[in-house]
């Protein structure tokens, strides 16, 4: 049986991945805040398939702290023995700057370093499974110099814009240290073709929520029917990086890559 871990997994893409590959038979860890969301999403698979529930982990877990993101991983990497999947979809939107209690910048901590703390922390997890996934749904195409390496905290220049792309560009790069340290590895940034119908969870203003409710109700696409390229990517693993929006390839590797990766690494090692 696969072990599928889903960040993110109790509301829009990553439940509807949850919920399929419950049915599927697969053994899937639900992490997120909201444990009432968690338990009716399983008793949605349950009705259908009955032995969904015995197959389904909830950890709840606020992914915005560094130090939630090594709880959990100490808590996977004590209870299971390989993870074959990790879907990395937890989004909390930030329209402005807010600090963590641990002196982080919100966004840098859940959109990246939380992230950074599951692939580093879950390689031995992953090298287990033989054929390991992991699908990070970041944007890809990012600027190549979105990150400030001297102040990814942003402290004077934060505007949504720029965090948003320096997380997607260092989660591209943190892709190349992953699949660097485990050949064996698929590791995909990935972004829906289009809008999807989700739960939008965020701290905005009014403008941008209201967009988003009157775009979404009228344009955006069903999680369910946005994953089925990530679930594609999970059932057919391809060593390696790659970069998708819906099931589009994008290209890959830029000339400053490699050196940049190495200084991200540093900076976050700095910095944890
Ligand atoms: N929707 C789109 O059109 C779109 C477009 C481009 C990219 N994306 C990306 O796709 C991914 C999924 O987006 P979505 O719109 O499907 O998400 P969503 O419906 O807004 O759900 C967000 C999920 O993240 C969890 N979460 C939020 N803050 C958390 C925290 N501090 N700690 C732990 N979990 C937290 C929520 O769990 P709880 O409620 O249990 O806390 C929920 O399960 C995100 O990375 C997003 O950036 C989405």
């Amino acid at each position: 049986m696969r072990t599928i871990v889903i960040t993110g997994g109790t509301d829009g893409m990553g439940a509807a991945l949850a919920r399929h590959f419950l049915a599927r038979g697969d053994r899937v860890v639900v992490i997120g805040r909201n444990r009432a969301k968690f338990e009716a999403l399983v008793a949605g698979v349950t009705r259908g398939t009955p032995s969904a529930a015995s197959r389904a982990e909830f950890i709840a877990a606020d992914l915005s702290l560094v130090a939630e993101s090594r709880r959990v991983v100490d808590h996977l990497t004590a209870h299971h023995e390989r993870i074959d999947a990790l879907v990395l979809a937890a989004s909390f939107i930030r329209q402005r700057r807010h600090v963590t209690p641990e002196g982080h910048e919100a966004s840098w901590a859940l959109f990246f370093l939380g992230k950074y703390v599951f692939v580093t922390g879950l390689a031995a997890r992953l090298r287990a499974a033989g054929h390991p996934v992991v699908v990070n749904t970041a944007v890809p195409g990012a600027r190549p110099d979105a990150i400030d390496f001297d102040d990814p905290g942003m402290t004077d220049a934060f505007t949504f814009t720029r965090s948003n792309a320096q997380q997607r560009r260092a989660n591209e790069l943190l892709g190349l240290l992953a699949t660097r340290d485990n050949p064996a590895l698929t590791y995909v940034t990935w972004g829906p073709a289009w809008l999807v119908k989700s739960g939008f969870a965020g701290d905005v203003g009014l403008g941008m929520r209201t967009a988003a409710t009157v775009f979404g109700t009228l344009f955006g696409r069903r999680p369910e029917k946005a994953v089925a390229p990530v679930i594609d990517l999970i059932d057919h693993p391809a060593p390696g990086r790659a970069a998708l929006r819906g099931a589009k390839r994008l290209a890959l590797g830029g000339a400053r890559d490699d050196k940049d990766a190495v200084r991200l690494a540093a900076v976050v090692e700095n910095s944890l």
